[in-house]
């Protein structure tokens, strides 16, 4: 058995489903067959609500034919689609809404978006629409529409939405997650649709690279290296040691610069604070940093205080790891990405999990088996002196025929 496998393997299986996923999502795009045989020019997988843009610009006459798609649209919800040639939010969005309305047909109409209060009311926008219609087909939401745009909308600002009916009226949508980052540009002649407007875009990537960076750290790297100590010892003496330093060296460093990169977003968002997050990332930051200081400290083996530092370390140390786990769910919590993500990092933590529940036993077995064959060289997990390599490396040789 190899070990220095599953750190490689673990980053193979995490690329691959990242690859697997935002490939599918520009296939369902261009893939995408419309009932009658309409065919638009250009598709673009909105970077949100797993929505799409469809549209064919007609350059002479200035028109612009979209068809704006959201698979997975519940009977008692309303979708929304519009162009805003004020701003980069809701407010002055000149809006297309289709939901089931009273005599049970899914039908679109045109809204302007004046205040945060609307219920989606029925109006003309500020540039003309024709040939408004909708379909929901085995929950497959689309509205076609037809818009007479100016020039300077050709080039404009998007904005999409979905929220619950109640009593036939459109009810507030959630504000969270997907919710709160459903806009971005939208360029109908060069094709380009982006998410995030202006600021915006820059501070969704600062958030997910944040989530990126932490996640890999103090979620992976460091409980990878916890195990490296654990359960390489019986096997690899002194092997593990450099590499459990080598984890969580690069693991602490990946970490703070996740660290740092939340504390400047906690700090450039005065209005939201998710107080319990931003707490527990002080606290792991300081565990992992004693840590870091408790090594230098270390006594040496035969100190008579070594296993107090051993204690206080294991202590330290799996506390880090349970509250940063935490921490990477409370997060995943408040950036709401698509499920992918958080379906991929627990299943990191399910693989990482098995190697625990098959190597706890496993290296329990062998200790027993050492000590009571007399070979003394390998104490039990719990209880372990750390030879750290440098006792017990004379012995260490007898033990290779495991690795
Ligand atoms: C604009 O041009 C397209 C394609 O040439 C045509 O299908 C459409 O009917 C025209 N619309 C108007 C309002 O002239
Ligand atoms: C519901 O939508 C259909 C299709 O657009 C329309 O014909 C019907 O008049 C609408 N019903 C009401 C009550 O608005
Ligand atoms: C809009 O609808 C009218 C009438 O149904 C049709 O003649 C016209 O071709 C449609 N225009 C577009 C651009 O689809
Ligand atoms: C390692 O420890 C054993 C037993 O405690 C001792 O006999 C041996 O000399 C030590 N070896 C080294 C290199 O310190």
């Amino acid at each position: 058995m190899d070990r220095t496998k599953s750190p490689k393997l673990a980053l193979f299986a995490l690329s691959a489903i990242l690859v697997l996923c935002s490939a599918k999502a520009q296939s369902a795009c261009d893939t995408h067959r419309f009932a009658d045989n309409i065919a638009f020019g250009d598709c673009s997988a909105l970077p949100a609500l797993g929505s799409f843009l469809h549209w064919t610009y007609n350059e002479p006459n200035g028109t612009v034919s979209i068809a704006f798609r959201h698979p997975g649209t519940s009977s008692s919800s309303w979708i929304a689609w519009g162009i805003n040639p004020t701003g980069t939010t809701m407010l002055g969005t000149q809006a297309l809404v289709a939901f089931i309305n009273s005599s049970g047909q899914f039908e679109a109409y045109t809204s302007p978006i004046t205040v945060y209060q609307t219920q989606l009311e029925r109006g003309s926008l500020s540039f003309t629409v024709t040939n408004v219609s909708a379909s929901l087909v085995n929950g497959e939401a689309t509205i076609f529409a037809t818009l007479e745009l100016p020039t300077n909308l050709i080039a404009a600002n998007q904005v999409w939405q979905m929220g619950p009916m109640a009593n036939g009226l459109p009810q507030i949508h959630a504000r969270t997650g997907d919710n709160t980052r459903s806009m971005g540009r939208i360029d109908f002649r060069s094709g380009q649709s982006s998410g995030g407007g202006g600021g915006a875009g820059d501070r969704q990537k600062k958030r997910n690279t944040h989530g990126i960076l932490n996640a890999v750290s103090w979620g992976v790297l460091l409980p990878m290296g916890a195990m490296m100590a654990r359960y390489m010892k019986v096997f690899t003496d002194p092997t593990w040691f450099y590499l459990h330093i080598a984890f969580q060296v690069s693991g602490y460093v990946i970490g703070v610069a996740g660290w740092a990169t939340g504390i400047k977003l906690g700090n450039d968002s005065p209005g939201t604070s998710y107080s319990t997050h931003r707490s527990l990332g002080i606290a792991i930051f300081t565990f992992a940093t004693l840590q870091v200081f408790a090594l230098l400290l270390r006594p040496k083996p035969d100190n008579k205080y070594r296993v107090y530092w051993n204690v206080y370390h294991h202590a330290v140390g799996y506390t880090t790891i349970i509250l940063s786990i935490i921490n990477i769910f409370k997060g995943f919590d408040i950036l709401d990405p698509e499920d992918k993500w958080r379906w991929a990092y627990i299943g990191i933590l399910i693989f990482l999990g098995s190697c625990v529940v098959i190597l706890e036993p496993l290296t329990w077995f062998i200790v027993i088996r050492r000590k009571s064959r007399g070979s003394n060289t390998v104490a039990a997990p719990t209880t372990n002196k750390y030879s750290n390599g440098v006792n017990g490396t004379t012995t260490s040789g007898a033990h290779h025929q495991d690795a």
